[in-house]
């Protein structure tokens, strides 16, 4: 079995740009990885049973549809043997509320060997988020961000309590992305 690293932060914090950074740089040293989106994989099954139409809608469906979903995914994730980066979140804002990201039966799927969590200043995400015509983000202020990244170091804790994996967190600040880049590959190789 490889090494399972769980990457999570609040939508826009930039754990993609910090992943594939990472990634090419792994691949000069001919260290592989997977990396997989979760919320791709959910929205992949989502979209076979005709359920959204862009994964932004993915997080307004009914809580019970959202779960169905999740385990899904995690049940394909866990299919594969070799190092994974699995690219998710802690929680998902919900119109009902804080949904976990990684539930009991995602975590027993899943078998992290560390979850790592990307933040920075929320004022940064902000005008990430503002800056990102792609994607239909949900509007919030900056007191919203604080909380959200709060209560996702909280929920770092009880996914560590449950699974023994290790939770780190990763700085991605404004013009020092090489910095958060080299800190992911300290934990990656
Ligand atoms: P997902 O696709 O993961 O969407 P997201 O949270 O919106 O995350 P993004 O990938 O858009 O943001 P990012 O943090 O990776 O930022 P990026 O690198 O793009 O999830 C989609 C949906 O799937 C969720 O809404 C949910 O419904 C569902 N889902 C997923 N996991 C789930 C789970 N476990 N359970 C239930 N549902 C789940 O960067 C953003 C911008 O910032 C870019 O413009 C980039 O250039 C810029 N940037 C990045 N770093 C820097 C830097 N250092 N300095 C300046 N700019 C920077």
């Amino acid at each position: 079995m490889g090494k399972r690293v769980v990457i999570t932060g609040v939508p826009g914090v930039g754990k993609t740009t910090v992943i594939d950074g990472a990634r090419e740089k792994l691949k000069e040293e001919n260290i592989d990885y997977t990396s997989i989106n979760f919320g791709t994989c959910m929205f992949e099954v989502a979209c076979e049973q005709g359920k959204v139409k862009s994964r932004d809608e993915m997080r307004k469906l009914e809580q019970a549809e959202q779960k169905e979903l999740q385990k899904t995914a995690a049940q394909l994730i866990a299919k594969i043997k070799e190092n994974v980066i699995v690219d998710t979140h802690c929680t998902v804002s919900t119109p009902g509320g804080y949904l976990p990201g990684l539930p009991s039966w995602v975590l027993e799927e899943l078998k992290p060997d560390i979850i790592i969590l990307v933040e920075t200043d929320e004022d940064q995400i902000l005008k990430r988020r503002m800056s990102d015509t792609s994607r239909e983000r949900d509007m919030e202020g900056y007191l919203s961000i604080k909380e959200h990244q709060e209560y996702n170091r909280a929920m770092a804790a009880a996914y560590s309590m449950l699974t023994g994996s290790t939770v780190r967190i990763i700085k991605n600040q404004d013009f020092l992305l090489e910095r958060s880049v080299a800190d992911m590959l300290d934990i990656l190789r």
